[in-house]
């Protein structure tokens, strides 16, 4: 039986993203069997990836050298009972594959012995037969194949691979994670952009209940809330107090944007970085037991010293406790403060989050995302999110600049470097909003199976999205929203 890999440690094992595998098997370039790679397969497709450099062998590697780092350490590594289990798991492993390995060496002696008895018994050619044949078993068992110690460091990398990381796999909505360190399954899901269904985070309201369908889980942090004797039969569990031992598979609820609560958090300023004249990032952080449940590309109500105003958040739901904001100079009340006498550690309350401009998490489509000004915050919120989701085929950013220059310009310069299914492209305003549009719309002529978020002034909204329905764009492939 042939060993196989998910996509997911795939693209780790390789270092190409999970969009770049899904291009190649619609390609056919790659064949897979129930969603999973054969070794043969896999080399013969990577045939010049050096293993032993790249990816997680290297990353264990790193992790031995710098294991008197402490904070490293713990922040690679699962605690030690988990660590553990997973240990006993692959040792389990590694001695019924040595069994079998044993049980097929002294199968191959037997199988000689009894050539032995067959020539003895045979005539002169049977003998010559004989030795020919067991002349050419010892040969075939000799010779190493072509790809045997490629395949031996792969497999040597997975296994430190799963040491270090375990895979979850969430049904019905196929998402693909990895849980490490010490992380919950819970954290690991928000840490990947996956917003998971839940509440509290600390095992007392039960939100975050899911099924365990396959694999095994640890408990890690205790909690209050009960599950009934009929939920752990089923194998019910709550996401916040378990991690993952091996690679699981559980069912569990994504959130959307209606299924999120209300929240108030009390944040502190992290720092305020003046951009330039005219725009401030503004960078807060909840406290350490309470993170901000949002999803990319909603806005909050912010509000410091009696000042107050709604905002897009920047950053994605994947980053914590931090959050960023993108503030312009204007005369709104909250925008005068923090472009007065807004300090580091200074208190800013967080209610929200509010609105629906939020990505399609079932679609895998080509993306174009298109910024007006400062409506580049809830669009950089959904670019870093997708790219966490790895879920688009492709993305191409549009960034008009009219009242203010393109003020994150070089950190769109390097997701282009970073990624090879992402363009970026700084526009003027020359013409207006019709004219912005149409040079946009001209480099895509067919926008059937695309989708596109855009966000800035009703009438460049307007003009966009007319001229990408003529395009063929679908009206559940539109995702507008005004920022004025
Ligand atoms: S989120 Fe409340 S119990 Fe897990």
């Amino acid at each position: 039986m042939s060993h196989t890999f998910s996509l997911s440690r795939v693209a780790r094992l390789v270092g190409v993203s999970r969009s770049t595998l899904q291009r190649m098997i619609k390609a056919g370039e790659i064949s897979t069997h129930d969603g999973e790679v054969e070794m043969d397969e896999l080399l013969r497709v990577f045939p010049d990836v050096k293993w032993e450099n790249d990816g997680e062998y290297a990353r264990v590697e790193e992790i031995k050298k710098k294991a008197f780092a402490k904070r490293v350490f713990e922040r690679a590594l699962p605690d030690r009972e988990v660590l553990a289990d997973r240990l006993f798991d692959l040792s389990s492993e590694f001695a019924a594959a040595k069994s079998l390995l044993m049980h097929y060496d002294q199968l191959f002696d037997w199988t000689l012995r009894k050539l032995d008895d067959v020539a003895e018994t045979g005539g002169a050619d049977t003998a010559q037969a004989v030795s020919a044949l067991k002349t050419w078993l010892r040969g075939q068992i000799q010779a190493a194949p072509k790809e045997a110690e490629r395949g031996v460091i792969l497999l040597a990398e997975e296994s430190a691979m799963r040491i270090v990381s375990a895979q979850v796999k969430v049904q019905p909505s196929g998402h693909e994670f990895f849980v490490e360190g010490t992380d919950t399954i819970l954290e690991a899901a928000l840490r990947a952009g996956i917003p998971l269904n839940y509440g509290c985070s600390n095992g007392n309201c039960g939100e975050c209940r899911a099924r365990l369908v396959s694999g095994e889980i640890k408990k890690v942090h205790p909690h209050d809330f009960v599950l009934k004797e009929s939920e752990k039969a089923n194998g019910t569990f709550l996401m916040c107090s378990n991690t993952a031992v091996t690679d699981v598979v559980i069912e569990a609820s994504v959130a959307g944007a209606t299924d999120i609560q209300p929240q108030k958090i009390a944040t502190k300023v992290k720092s305020v970085e003046l951009i330039d004249a005219h725009i401030a990032a503004l960078h807060l952080i909840t406290p350490r037991s309470q993170r901000l449940r949002f999803l990319a590309g909603q806005r909050v109500h912010l509000i410091a010293d009696g000042a107050a105003g709604d905002y897009y958040i920047a950053s994605c739901p994947c980053e914590d406790r931090h959050i960023e904001l993108h503030i312009r100079r204007d005369n709104r009340p909250f925008a005068r403060k923090v472009f007065e006498d807004l300090r580091r550690e200074d208190p800013v309350t967080i209610e929200g989050p509010q609105g629906a401009f939020v990505i399609n998490m079932t679609s895998r489509r080509p993306v174009i995302f298109a910024a007006w000004d400062d409506g580049f915050a809830p669009i950089r919120s959904l670019v870093q999110h997708a790219m966490s989701l790895e879920m688009a085929e492709s993305m191409h950013l549009y960034w008009v600049s009219e009242a203010l220059s393109h003020y994150q310009d070089n950190l769109c310069r390097s997701w282009t470097d970073a990624l090879d299914n992402f363009t970026y492209v700084p526009l003027g305003v020359d013409g207006g909003a019709q004219n912005v549009a149409e040079r946009i719309l001209s480099a895509h002529h067919d926008l059937t199976h695309t989708d596109m978020y855009a966000a800035g002034p009703a009438a460049f909204l307007h003009h966009l999205r007319d001229g990408a329905m003529a395009r063929g764009l679908s009206p559940l492939g539109w995702h507008g929203e005004v920022v004025v």
